[in-house]
């Protein structure tokens, strides 16, 4: 299988939660190695940016209001096959419909307010990656 990077952000429910550990936990311990990371708190025109894709959908003001509404910690993580990994590993974007043990079954509280973003393909993984970090933020995670 090939490795795969994705782009995961750890949103602002995750960090006021207090869980930034226990996630990155989760994560390290499936296997994702961690190639980029950083606190930030997103603008309403960085967040609006970054889902510019759902813009005409009902719940994009929703969106990047809660985006936007405190810090967030997005990485870049590395592993074979990581795309559809990851997304297993969250669970489903409702986590009334995650399966248990899943990130967002634990955690979140609702569909908007669902703890962690997954890139949804290795395009979209490089996108979303280059969205938030420059080349030189990326490193080689050999551990
Ligand atoms: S997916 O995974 O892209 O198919 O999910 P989708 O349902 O299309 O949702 C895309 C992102 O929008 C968020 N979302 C919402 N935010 C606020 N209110 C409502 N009702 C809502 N519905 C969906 C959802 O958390 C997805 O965010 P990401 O970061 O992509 O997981």
């Amino acid at each position: 299988m090939a490795v795969e990077r994705t782009l995961t952000i750890l949103k602002p429910d995750c960090v006021r939660k207090n869980l930034i550990g226990e996630v990155t936990k989760r994560i390290q311990e499936a296997g994702f190695k961690i190639v980029a990371m950083k606190m930030t708190k997103l603008t309403e025109d960085t967040a609006g940016g970054f889902y510019a894709v759902h813009k005409e959908r009902p719940f994009f003001g929703e969106l990047v209001e809660f985006m936007s509404s405190g810090p967030c910690v997005p990485m870049i993580l590395e592993k074979e096959n990581a795309i559809a990994d990851f997304r297993e590993l969250i669970g489903a974007t409702n986590p009334e419909e995650a399966d248990e043990g899943t990130i967002r079954a634990d955690f979140a509280d609702s569909v908007g307010e669902n703890i962690v973003h997954g890139s949804d393909s290795v395009e979209n993984g490089k996108i979303e990656a280059n969205y938030f970090f420059a080349e030189s933020e990326v490193v080689a995670n050999k551990a």
